[in-house]
């Protein structure tokens, strides 16, 4: 379970988030929807330790991590790709790959690791030898959510997957994003603009609006909800 309590995050006056309450039992998915500026990334980056909170609690299996610097997070099994696309573009697909693994612990198979990624994306297994920076935008969104699992991370924090993709690389991102949650113990947060597809594979979402959660509810009831786009999502 992941649960933030009455969480608040502010950069000098602006109250990003305003007292957000959630809560994702273990083994779903959880959306995050708001239109830009709602505080979606706020939020993630709050729950990551990349930004301060100034009030609130956030936890991990009943564990306060509200005070925890990020790398202990990561430790903990919270992988994030949060906004801005972190590659390292001089380095290979297989050389990314090999630093995420190692920045997220000790240990361990690299190589069958590394394997099960390409599995999943058998296009970025035709390209492990090439420099990340001369992938498409679609293939570096792969690696960037392949560098996110390859230590099969207990949660996972996914801000706009989505974010400036064709549709088919959307389709298939997506279909990776169920999979993880479905065949794992991977619980996964993750915020999105586009409200249909988010709902397609969510089991409960969060409507974000100016910083406070405004609807909260099942995937499949607000989804046949005609009124949440108007309404919350500035759509
Ligand atoms: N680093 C920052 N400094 C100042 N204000 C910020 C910063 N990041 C975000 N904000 C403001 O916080 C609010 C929420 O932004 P954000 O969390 O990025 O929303 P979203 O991800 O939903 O678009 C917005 O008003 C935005 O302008
Ligand atoms: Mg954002």
């Amino acid at each position: 379970m992941l649960e933030c309590s009455s969480l608040v995050v502010r950069y000098g006056p602006i109250e990003a988030v305003r007292g957000c309450n959630i809560a994702i039992p273990s083994g779903t998915i959880a959306a995050v929807l708001g239109a830009n500026g709602a505080g979606k990334s706020s939020l993630m980056k709050a729950i990551a330790g990349l930004v301060p909170v100034a009030s609130g609690r956030i936890r991990v299996d009943g564990e306060d991590i509200t005070d925890m610097p990020p790398h202990l997070r990561a430790r903990r099994g919270i992988a994030f790709a949060l906004e801005g696309r972190r590659l390292l573009h001089r380095l290979t697909v297989l050389e990314n790959l090999r630093v995420a693994w190692e920045f997220r612990g000790r240990g361990g198979d690299f190589k069958a690791a590394a394997d099960r990624a390409f599995a999943r994306f058998p296009m970025l297994a035709a390209r492990s030898g090439f420099q990340a920076g001369l992938l498409s935008g679609g293939q570096q969104q792969m690696l960037i959510l392949s560098a996110a699992l390859i230590r099969d991370p207990r949660y996972l924090l996914l801000d706009e997957p989505s974010l400036g993709l064709a549709p088919v690389v959307v389709q298939q991102i997506f279909a990776v994003i169920a999979a993880v949650c479905r065949d794992g113990a991977t619980t996964i947060l993750l915020s999105e603009q586009v409200v249909a597809l988010a709902l397609s594979v969510a089991h409960r979402a969060y409507v974000l609006k100016g910083g406070r959660v405004v609807r909260e509810g099942g995937a499949a009831a607000l989804a046949s909800d005609p009124s949440l786009s108007s309404a919350y999502l500035g759509g």
